[in-house]
């Protein structure tokens, strides 16, 4: 990714009118790639992800002798017939913290030696919560900075069940046990304190695997994966700028369509409808065990929420365009005990804080989360640094559209991330 480009926003002069797609889900886009690689027959795989963090799990399964082939653009063929071969080199998961925490459950059971590593965000990332249980499985593995920091050390090894409270809700840590467990001899069960998002379990499912989800609790056997299709639906997570700024633009009305309507994921329309928010979901219904459906926003004036802990996994990376849209809601938006945001791309709180308070935002920090006093006019007329970080650049850029004077977004390739062609989204939709 290029830190240097810069970007120039201008205030929006119109409602925002049309009908949109979104890009790929993120999430769904690396565990297709990565069980399809798990499938002895070739695995089609219909709408993958064209953003960098996806390239990187595809070329570091190629690194592993996977072939991926792609038929017309978004369509793409895995086959793994021969199974993983060693890497010559270290495997690079480049900015992908979901890349480098499942391939890492992956590799603890295979027959490969091998490291990996990823690009100077990512090695700041906390590591330890993986190799712990990965440690307890029987894996053979190692990390810089007393086992906390990537580059990672993989021996792949014979690995055992085990029963596992995670101390964290993060799906990325649950995906990671489950997929070393979908190797090991014996039960793995893990259990998370609030319920992250569960496309691995879904997935799994689909593709024949033995899963079953009891509440917060997730059990696997060891088990065979069919080669069924997978049809990967539109982002929310990439929806939820459009949403925000549909929402806090007066006169706008869009339709999204086609986008993954999770239950795990639909936090940012529950915090949305709870700020007053004006939407619907049209024509809802299920593919490859994932909800979807088309999403209506027009706008209306938000309030204040007060956003409860039990929320926080289901909107964690939301959190930032909320930020935004709280600066445009009557009344105090407190946010807190979300401390896992600091250790997402970037410290999260403090970019959001940070950023905020350049455009005028009544904004307050917090160790675990901040408050927004609304609603408040954002100057613009600044400079906005992204911190290498698609979701603060896309965040940025809303809150451009929203402010008296044009900003300027220092970094802003950091959206091709997880949706290049952003822009020109908001493009089709601006004139
Ligand atoms: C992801 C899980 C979340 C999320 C990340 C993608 C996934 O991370 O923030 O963008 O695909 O599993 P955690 O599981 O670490 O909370």
């Amino acid at each position: 990714m290029n830190a240097d480009t810069k970007k120039t926003v201008n205030p929006l002069e119109q409602p925002l009118k049309g009908v949109i797609e979104m890009p790929p889900d993120k999430s769904v886009s690396h565990r297709a790639a990565i069980f399809g690689a798990l499938v002895k027959e070739p695995v089609l795989i219909n709408n993958f992800s064209a953003g960098a963090d996806c390239k990187s799990t595809l070329s570091v399964l190629e690194q592993l002798g996977v072939e991926v082939s792609s038929r017309s653009g978004k369509i793409l063929v895995i086959s793994n017939k021969n199974g993983f071969k060693q890497p010559y080199n270290v495997l690079d998961a480049g900015n992908s913290g979901t890349t480098m925490r499942l391939m890492a459950g992956v590799l603890a059971g295979s027959n490969i030696t091998c490291t990996i590593t990823g690009d100077e965000s990512l090695k700041k990332r906390p590591m330890s919560r993986i190799i712990k249980p990965l440690r307890l499985m029987g894996a053979d593995i190692q990390a810089e900075d007393n086992n906390t920091k990537a580059p990672i050390g993989i021996k792949g090894s014979n690995l055992k069940g085990i029963i596992y409270n995670s101390p964290v809700a993060s799906a990325q840590v649950k995906s990671c046990v489950l997929l070393a467990g979908l190797h090991a001899e014996g039960k793995t069960a893990l259990s998370e304190p609030f319920k992250s998002r569960d496309h691995t379990e879904r997935l799994l499912s689909y593709l024949g695997a033995d899963i079953k989800t009891e509440n917060n609790k997730v059990i696997i056997q060891k088990s065979g994966l069919s080669p069924e299709p997978i049809s990967i639906p539109g982002d929310i997570s990439s929806a939820a700028f459009f949403m925000v700024a549909a929402s806090i633009v007066p006169g706008s009305e869009i339709v999204i369509r086609n986008v993954g309507l999770n239950p795990t994921r639909t936090g940012i329309i529950d915090v949305l409808r709870k700020m007053n928010a004006e939407m619907e979901i049209l024509n809802k219904r299920t593919e490859c065990n994932e909800e979807i459906g088309d999403i209506k926003v027009s706008h209306s004036d938000l309030k204040a929420i007060d956003i409860k802990k039990e929320m926080i996994p289901n909107i964690i990376d939301e959190l930032p365009i909320i930020a935004i849209a709280a600066t445009q809601a009557e009344g105090m938006t407190i946010v807190r005990e979300a401390e896992e945001l600091r250790h997402k791309e970037s410290d999260r709180i403090k970019a959001i804080c940070t950023e905020l308070k350049k455009l005028g935002a009544d904004i307050e920090e917090a160790v675990d989360g901040f408050v927004i006093n609304g609603k408040s006019k954002l100057r613009g007329n600044c400079v906005l640094e992204t911190y290498h970080d698609h979701r603060i650049a896309m965040s940025a850029y809303v809150a451009g559209l929203v402010s008296l004077k044009p900003v300027q977004i220092n970094g802003f390739d950091w959206v091709n991330i997880s949706f290049p062609g952003f822009t020109e989204v908001f493009g089709e939709i601006s004139n």
